[in-house]
């Protein structure tokens, strides 16, 4: 039995140490090193070229390096062998911050500002107070429940969103499709953690601008299918939407030619708002896999009818 690596974004030498230092006894093979694709029964992977894993006769689980498994869902290639995700793993902390960053960023009136240092202008705006934005987080999960707790402590009048509801003290719950545009009624900033589902995909386009009040902001840290970036970027022109921070985009990188690149309110990361760092996150894997060893459920296995 063995494990095998495979991420184009992740160094596999931290997690070679840590499973050679918790399961001595189980090889650790690193792609394209693989010398014994029979003998894998854990495949530790992101964004695996489709068909890779269909390769592994004795794979018993696909352990994804992060929290959003949509590409894997999505693959027809991937194995009917249990699909398990990151839970926080020490992302929800950084996409907590990044989210903290983008709305104080736009409450603030930060570009303002920088655009006014460029002219050596020296003018205060008329203060906001936080109290009176409301900020709203789409996908109240793992990672957005803690998005949410950061925002209610700075402030904020917070409101989220889910298929299932959470009851996080400070924050307004709306829940399903139904509840959707009373939920963005009234948000000055939308932040979006959503898993990329066939229900979700494309849910930040013109519809979802539209019943935001004018002049609003949207944050997105799920996935790049979540936002129609046409839609963005008419209601940018036309200032329905005032700015937006986007760190995950349809095609990644971002391709040289997007407009996106070079719109004066768009702020433009490519893709680090929780990136998975190995000492965070090991022992949440090598937990799992003495879990399966045992013949126990591992935590994090993705409902593939929910995709997430
Ligand atoms: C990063 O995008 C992740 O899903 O962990």
């Amino acid at each position: 039995m063995s494990v095998l690596f495979y991420s184009q974004a992740d160094d596999p030498v931290p997690w070679r140490n840590a499973f050679a230092a918790a399961l001595p006894q189980m090889p650790f093979q690193v792609w394209p090193d693989v010398e014994d694709m029979e003998s894998v029964r854990y495949a530790l992977v992101w964004n695996p070229p489709s068909g890779l894993l269909e390769k592994l006769p004795k794979l018993r689980a696909v352990l994804a390096l992060g929290a959003g498994v949509d590409a894997l869902i999505a693959d027809p290639t991937t194995p009917q062998v249990p699909v398990v995700r990151l839970l926080d793993a020490g992302l929800a902390a950084q996409m907590a911050e990044y989210a903290v960053y983008a709305v104080l960023h736009f409450h603030r009136r930060m570009r303002d500002y920088e655009k006014q240092q460029q002219k050596r202008t020296w003018n205060q705006l008329a203060p906001m107070p936080a109290s009176g934005w409301s900020v709203g987080v789409m996908g109240t999960g793992v990672i957005g429940g803690i998005i949410l707790k950061h925002l209610v402590t700075l402030g904020y009048r917070v409101r989220g969103w889910s298929l299932s509801g959470t009851s996080i003290e400070g924050v307004e719950s709306f829940v399903g499709e139904d509840e959707l545009d009373a939920f963005l009624s009234e948000c000055r900033v939308v932040i979006n953690v959503l898993p990329l589902t066939p229900s979700t995909a494309g849910i930040l386009g013109v519809r979802t601008f539209n019943v935001m009040p004018r002049g609003s902001y949207v944050v997105n840290i799920g996935r790049g299918g979540h936002l129609i970036e046409e839609d963005l970027l008419a209601d940018l022109d036309s200032g329905q939407i005032a700015g937006a921070m986007l760190d995950v985009f349809n095609e990644e990188p971002l391709p040289q030619s997007s407009p996106l690149w070079s719109h004066p309110n768009v702020i433009v990361t490519p893709h680090i708002a929780g990136v998975t760092i190995a000492s965070e996150a090991e022992e949440q894997v090598i937990e799992n896999v003495k879990r399966m060893e045992r013949g126990e459920t591992p935590v994090g296995v993705v409902d593939r009818s929910k995709g997430y």
